[in-house]
């Protein structure tokens, strides 16, 4: 299936509910969210805009469970604003300075005024699946919106076990999936919930859909915490020092914590500093952080394929759902 028409609808779609706040007193703001989502400022294009995985995933759900992927455009942008509210706010909460290859908001703006970027991101993501009207009765949008709303609670547990765990020194891995449950796979999960509802798909269909994007998303974050290690920064936009140097509990680390050798002597004495960061990814590649992390990865993606097969994706957007996934997992960026 050729994605371009998607894509080139998702982002007309983003454009259309960002516009909101296009107006002549505040244009400087709606610069900022124009910048962050990609369209506006240096360097700015498909590599500043992301992936956009999610609003795709909602709309091949849809499709795939028989409805037409059209109607679904505003759930797709709705979760893909959800997901850029929770960057720019991560960014300051993780004191990262670039995106996409480019300066966060906070760095060009101050903490200040990207928080409220992010809250305007996420007021009109809330917006955004309101429309949902134009195209499905009320009750399916306002299923919809549930989804939606509890799901962002989530992000923000996971959120907040991902931050409280950075003064934690007692972790093991269990305490990890938890953490980007909630941080990571809800909003996965949601994508696919969503997009099969508005498909149409019945109870037991939808709930393995939520399944696959659960266990997709789990597997995601476990490859994110690999590249936020030892990926090239130049591909991922972002720094591949900094989950070490914030003292990250990423999967990679809490595996290579448990070997008790080098690398958790050196991780008790306190902060990485940057200069230090070569030195500890060898000693934690070598202790086993790396193989772990890959096994997990591996473990997560095949329940996620088990839950595909049981949502029974159909015809060629079905096909597109699984070669995403698979793409997803073999990413380097
Ligand atoms: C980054 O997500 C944050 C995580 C949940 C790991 P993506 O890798 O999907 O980010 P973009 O939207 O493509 O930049
Ligand atoms: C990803 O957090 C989840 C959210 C943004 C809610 P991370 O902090 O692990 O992701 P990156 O590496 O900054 O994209
Ligand atoms: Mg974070
Ligand atoms: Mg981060």
């Amino acid at each position: 299936m050729d994605l371009k028409p998607l894509l080139s609808d998702i982002e007309l779609e983003l454009q259309k509910q960002v516009s909101r706040l296009d107006a002549p007193r505040t244009k400087q703001f709606h610069e900022m969210l124009t910048y962050h989502m990609g369209w506006t400022g240096e360097g700015a294009g498909p590599d500043a805009a992301g992936k956009r995985i999610r609003p795709l995933m909602v709309l091949l759900s849809t499709a795939a469970s028989g409805g037409n992927w059209q109607s679904a455009l505003p759930a797709a942008a709705a979760i893909e604003l959800v997901h850029n509210f929770s960057l720019v706010h991560d960014d300051i909460q993780d004191n990262s300075p670039k995106r996409r290859g480019r300066d966060t908001a906070w760095v060009k703006w101050g903490a200040p005024m990207a928080i409220n970027v992010g809250d305007a991101l996420f007021v009109i993501s809330n917006q955004a699946i309101i429309d949902l009207k134009e195209n499905y009765p009320a009750e399916i949008v306002v299923r919809a919106a549930e989804i939606l709303n509890n799901t962002c609670l989530e992000l923000t547990r996971g959120q907040y076990l991902d931050i409280s765990y950075e003064e934690r020194t007692d972790l093991t891995v269990e305490d990890y999936w938890p953490m980007i449950a909630g941080k990571t796979a809800a909003l996965l999960s949601a994508c696919c919930h969503i997009g099969s509802l508005l498909g149409g798909a019945d109870d037991s269909k939808q709930e393995a859909y939520r399944s696959f994007g659960h266990y997709l998303g789990l597997a995601f974050q476990v490859q994110d915490d690999i590249l936020g290690i030892w990926g090239d920064e130049a591909v991922i936009g972002k720094s591949a020092a900094s989950d070490l140097v914030e003292g990250k509990n990423s999967l990679p680390v809490l595996a290579g914590l448990g070997k008790k050798g080098k690398f958790a002597e050196r991780w008790a004495q306190g902060p990485i500093q940057p200069k230090e960061v070569e030195e500890v990814k060898r000693s934690l590649a070598s202790e086993g952080g790396l193989i772990a992390a890959q096994d997990a990865s591996k473990q997560m993606t095949d329940l996620a394929l088990m839950s595909l097969r049981e949502a029974d994706p159909q015809g060629e957007a079905g096909e597109a759902l699984s070669e995403l996934a698979d793409k997803l997992l073999k990413r380097d960026q």
